[in-house]
């Protein structure tokens, strides 16, 4: 069993991507910047956040951190999103999921330029990536498939399995892993909470994607012999032991699981690390007018 290393495979993507930064800037080219906006305290969303701009400032990035209160109006963001789009230093931003109920994300979401839209949720950027056009990628999907590539695994003719359907990860995940290129050429099935008998569609999985934040759904018993165990869950559990309080717990079983894969993810240390870099991947891409032109 070999376990996939998120965090090295995102600390070496984010070296390329500071070395590309310090070339840009040593040529006197625009340096790349990031805006994020961050509406009320989470924990979760604080400290992703937090990270995202922490990236920007190692990799050599520009970045700004908006925020608002939970109590921030829609027309207020809205605003805000209308004053990004038109700010010529800034080439790609991001509003931090999830928002408060009174806010309607979709709308939220739609307002943003595509071509600044660097987490790949407009509707534009989700048919293009449906239709096999240049976009931005969302960037947990994008990471899993950089951990696919950089450890050679094969994914052609294999049956890869997705649990969840989640804009965010699910949805585009199944479609990235079935399109014409590598990591892809898979046949895929997905999964969700009216799935009857999940463990009979698991146990046929050459390739298992779970993301639907149930600490340990995935047990030994639903994973064949031999699979590619890629966990996205991240959820916090209580954990006295620790100066936090708690702990993040994957969506797989893993003690039990990783004796029967040939490639697990751990928890933490595997996804979560690859959706910086991919974020500040794309960031580049946008600084790069790479997607658009
Ligand atoms: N919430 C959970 N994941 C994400 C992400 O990738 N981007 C944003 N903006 N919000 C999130």
């Amino acid at each position: 069993m070999t376990l996939l290393d998120g965090k090295k495979t995102s600390e070496a993507i984010q070296d390329e991507i500071a070395a590309e930064v310090a070339a840009i800037k040593a040529k006197g080219g625009k340096v790349p910047h990031l805006a994020a906006i961050l509406v009320g305290n989470d924990g979760g969303s604080v400290t992703y956040v937090n990270n995202k701009v922490l990236a920007c400032d190692r990799i050599g990035f520009g970045s700004s951190l908006i925020r608002y209160e939970d109590s921030v109006s829609e027309e207020e963001l809205l605003n805000k999103i209308k004053e990004l789009n038109e700010d010529p230093e800034v080439d790609g931003f991001i509003v931090q999921l999830p928002l408060p109920k009174h806010i309607d994300a979709n709308k939220v979401l739609e307002a943003i330029d595509p071509k600044k839209d660097v987490d790949g949720f407009h509707p534009t950027n989700v048919g293009r990536m449906v239709a096999g056009l240049p976009a931005y990628l969302p960037a947990t999907p994008a990471g899993i498939l950089q951990l696919l590539k950089r450890y050679n695994i094969e994914t052609k003719g294999k049956h890869c399995v997705v649990i969840g359907r989640s804009n965010i990860v699910g949805t585009p995940m199944s479609i990235l892993m079935s399109k014409c290129t590598y990591p892809g050429e898979a046949t895929v099935t997905i999964c969700h909470r009216n799935t009857v008998d999940l463990a009979h569609h698991t146990r046929q999985a050459d390739i298992l994607i779970v993301a639907v934040g149930r600490p340990g759904l995935v047990t030994a018993d639903m994973v064949k012999e031999g699979a590619v165990v890629i966990d996205v869950g991240t959820t916090r559990v209580p954990d006295e032991t620790r100066k936090s309080g708690f702990r993040l717990r994957g969506d797989v079983d893993f003690d039990n699981v990783a004796e029967k894969c040939s490639y697990i993810t751990p928890v933490p240390g595997g996804v979560g690390p690859l959706t910086i870099a991919m974020l500040m991947t794309n960031t580049l891409r946008a600084a790069k007018h790479e997607v658009y032109g």
